[in-house]
């Protein structure tokens, strides 16, 4: 198979991403919470790979991403790890971990970087949350911002609904985009926003912008993988998800053919057993305490 990164392999860093946009660019990002689907985003060229707290919703069966915890990011972020080689792995901070203060969000972000080995640190919010991103940077933290629809204020919002409809608040979310740029984020996630307010924002930042529902001018594009492939069961499919595959069908149609071979008999096939070595013989005669005869002597057998 003719992977991409064989045809890019450099690796992708903070500093190439930041001048990806002045080469104009246009990057790939995916989510990944596990070894082997990190492996094959990784493989397949992507070139941001993002450990979101979106595992809340797509890998635990949760709600919303409020319940998320830093301890399960550091546990997907040290499994998508294993995974990367290529890729510049980013790992979510999940709510409540920068939300109590700048010394607390570098605590936070330092475990995310030493113990599970992220290149960086992704937060929501703008404006409000600049100064925070000012202290992880100075603190040598590369930290991506993510503003317009922040999942994490999600009973602020009331859901996770288009942000940035009236002028008003399309103006708060341009402000919010020069707040995170001039703190130091090195690229900032726009999500649900109208695509005339993204391409506004796209071209009055010297950051690359990613986006997700956010329309076609953005600098690069992010996707949850389980909404590409066609395995999320989040209640509500939202407009920007494209389904690239559908693995929902595909693993059904295999655990199905599994279950009809093994109700049938026709799995394991001689193909998948093991025979017994030719100088092991079985004491059938006494079947209630089988014996491996080659570990009697011969003369007993
Ligand atoms: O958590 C996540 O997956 C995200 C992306 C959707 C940007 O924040």
């Amino acid at each position: 198979m003719a992977y991409l990164k064989q045809q890019r392999p450099e690796k992708v860093t903070v500093p190439s991403v930041r001048s990806s946009k002045e080469r104009g660019e246009r990057l790939v990002c995916l989510t990944a919470y596990d070894y082997p689907t990190a492996r094959i985003v990784d493989e397949a060229g992507t070139d941001i790979i993002l450990v979101g707290d979106s595992v809340g919703n797509v890998v635990l069966g949760l709600e919303t991403t409020v319940p998320v915890t830093l301890d399960e990011m550091l546990h997907h972020t040290r499994a998508v790890r294993r995974g990367v080689t290529r890729a510049l792995l980013v790992a979510d901070m999940p709510y409540g971990s920068y939300h109590t203060g700048a010394d607390d969000a570098v605590r936070a972000a330092l475990r995310l970087i030493k113990e599970a080995g992220a290149e960086a640190v992704k937060l929501e919010g703008g404006s409000s949350r600049a100064d925070i991103v000012r202290r992880l940077v100075k603190e040598e933290i590369p930290v991506m911002g993510h503003i317009g629809l922040t999942p994490q204020s999600f009973h602020k919002f009331g859901g996770n609904k288009l942000q940035g409809k009236t002028e008003q608040a399309a103006r708060r979310i341009l402000d919010d985009a020069h707040a995170i740029e001039d703190a130091g984020a090195f690229a900032v996630v726009l999500e649900v926003v109208p695509k005339e307010l993204a391409a506004l924002i796209t071209k009055s930042v010297g950051i690359p912008t990613i986006g997700i529902g956010a329309g076609a001018a953005c600098d690069a594009q992010i996707l949850v993988i389980h909404d590409l492939l066609g395995i999320a069961f989040t209640p509500t499919r939202p407009r920007f998800v494209k389904q690239y595959a559908d693995l929902r069908r595909t693993m059904t149609e295999a655990i199905q053919t599994f279950a009809d071979e093994v109700r049938s008999g026709a799995y394991p096939t001689e193909a998948e057993s093991y025979p017994l070595p030719p100088d092991t013989k079985l004491d059938f005669a006494s079947p209630e305490n089988i014996i491996l005869s080659n570990v009697i002597p011969d003369s007993e057998t």
